[in-house]
């Protein structure tokens, strides 16, 4: 096969030889390259796990020899980059799933601990240049990743082993500032959207009409914004401003309801929809007098009555909204049926049976959630989002459509970003990600953002809970979820 290589592109599917589409090809190089990966993480465990001597140890090397072999043969080069969360082997990046998600974060974290980018391997590499690259890899230290990348090369020298090139991250610079203005972006999107909201909430309030057209810019930023990436945004609903609660809530619950929306399989323009929905799902309390809304002790029958007839308010509002501008029917149905629970227990009362519309199942559970896990003048002692999760899958008096519950909590992760969290080592965490393999949802990657004495570290270290020792023990485990305020942490100073 070594001779017959045919150039890289463009590929001519109809040509004889019917390898010709095979090797160059991504999908080639994807499957090889995989099979690279796992052999390369197999020999990384098998070295963990055995002395060098032993038969486990030396198959595996032979394997990962094999595999780069086969690359080398084919493509002529073979190198191995890291990049941000993504491995690409020559120029093709390959597709992380649930199979080999283990293998693929070992080897990039391996990789940044040594502050190593990229790896090309060379023409005529053994299994003992493999062994002698490996060992180095995994010797603890104490260095930063600069200086080990340094001391690597320099080890690799003395070892004669001249079979491996490597470069330095390449995502330092270019990618790093890519993040920071997709994070900048994310953030101007979040306080955009508060300040519109104000203004239209405080409009209704005096009884002027408000700009809509405003908020549906408000809208679109947002789904273009989880479209593009989910996480930016959903980052920042850990920020619950006091004061500001009326406008963030109404703000969260959209980001919520249109990134529940996406995965529910929504188009994007339904998702404009439904985004506005939730933006306008409370507007109704626009009109409920201020201090019944904020009152905290506990409120008096008629006081009750007015923050019930929110919804009905709300659809008032909308409609004379509509008189003068465009605005979906869907957002009416949604302010009326936000609260009416899929039993119809909740309120308003209606006399004949009716289905809820998928946007007020939404925008029920985004709205529940957001509204249990907040301080408020009423709510002192807010719910973990962890435990508002749980109460919305297994109490059946939330009256929550049990699909979009399942959904929210394949979104949010059974530890919701921003959750706090006790781990096994007595350190503190705050859960940075979810774990993208919905099947080890209890170890998200966490920021240890406490030592186990209890002091406040900042900003912090990422962990991945899925990290085990070479006796299969996971490192950290999440004991307990816990109250940021007694432990002095705010949230929201580490996803700024
Ligand atoms: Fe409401
Ligand atoms: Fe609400």
């Amino acid at each position: 096969m070594s001779t017959a290589v045919p150039p890289r592109a463009p590929r001519d599917p109809d040509a004889a030889n019917p390898h010709r589409n095979e090797s160059g090809s991504d999908a080639y190089v994807r499957r090889v390259g995989r099979a690279f990966i796992i052999a390369f993480y197999g020999a990384v465990r098998a070295i963990k796990l055995y002395p060098i001597e032993n038969a486990a140890v030396q198959k595996a090397l032979d394997d990962l020899t094999a595999a780069s072999r086969t690359i080398l043969d084919s493509e002529k080069e073979l190198e191995f980059r890291a990049s941000g969360e993504y491995i690409f082997i020559n120029a093709t990046r390959l597709r992380l799933d649930i199979d080999n998600y283990t293998s693929f974060s070992h080897l990039l974290s391996l990789f940044r601990a040594s502050g190593i980018g990229s790896l090309r391997v060379l023409d005529g590499v053994t299994p003992r240049n493999w062994i002698v690259l490996l060992s180095m890899l995994q010797a603890p230290g104490d260095e930063s990743p600069e200086d080990r990348y340094f001391q690597l090369a320099g080890k690799l020298e003395a070892a004669k082993v001249t079979t491996f090139d490597f470069g330095p991250p390449t995502d330092s610079d270019g990618d790093r500032a890519q993040r920071q203005q997709v994070k900048a972006a994310a953030k101007q999107t979040y306080s955009q959207s508060v300040a519109a909201t104000k203004d239209v909430i405080n409009s209704v309030r005096l009884g002027r009409a408000p700009n809509v057209r405003k908020l549906k810019r408000v809208v679109q930023g947002i789904v273009d914004t989880i479209l593009n990436d989910e996480s930016s945004l959903m980052g920042l609903t850990t920020i619950r401003d006091y004061d500001e609660y009326t406008f963030t809530h109404s703000v969260n619950v959209c980001i919520f309801s249109v990134a529940l929306g996406r995965r529910l399989g929504l188009g994007k323009l339904q998702l404009y929809d439904l985004g506005l929905a939730a933006l306008f799902h409370d507007i109704g309390k626009a009109r409920v007098p201020v201090d019944v809304i904020n009152k905290s002790d506990a409120l008096s029958e008629e006081e009750w009555r007015q923050i019930t007839n929110h919804p009905w308010l709300g659809v008032l509002s909308l409609f004379r909204m509509r008189a003068s501008q465009d605005l979906p029917y869907r957002s009416m149905i949604v302010a009326f049926e936000h609260h009416m629970k899929c039993d119809l227990s909740g309120y308003p009362k209606v006399i004949r049976p009716r289905a809820l519309s998928m946007y007020s199942k939404i925008v029920a559970v985004a709205d529940g959630f957001d509204a249990a896990t907040t301080r408020r003048a009423y709510q002192h002692d807010p719910m973990s989002p962890a435990a508002v999760l749980q109460e919305m899958r297994d109490n059946p008096r939330r009256g929550m459509d049990q699909v979009v519950v399942k959904a929210f909590i394949n979104l949010l992760g059974l530890y919701p970003v921003g959750t706090v969290v006790v781990l096994d080592t007595f350190e503190l965490a705050i859960v940075h990600a979810p774990n993208p393999n919905p099947a080890v949802m209890s170890r998200p990657i966490i920021r240890v953002v406490s030592d186990p004495q209890g002091n406040i570290l900042y900003p912090g270290t990422l962990f991945d809970l899925t990290e085990q020792s070479a006796t299969g023990v996971f490192a950290r485990t999440i004991i307990k979820t816990a109250d940021p305020d007694r432990y002095g942490i705010k949230v929201g100073d580490y996803f700024v």
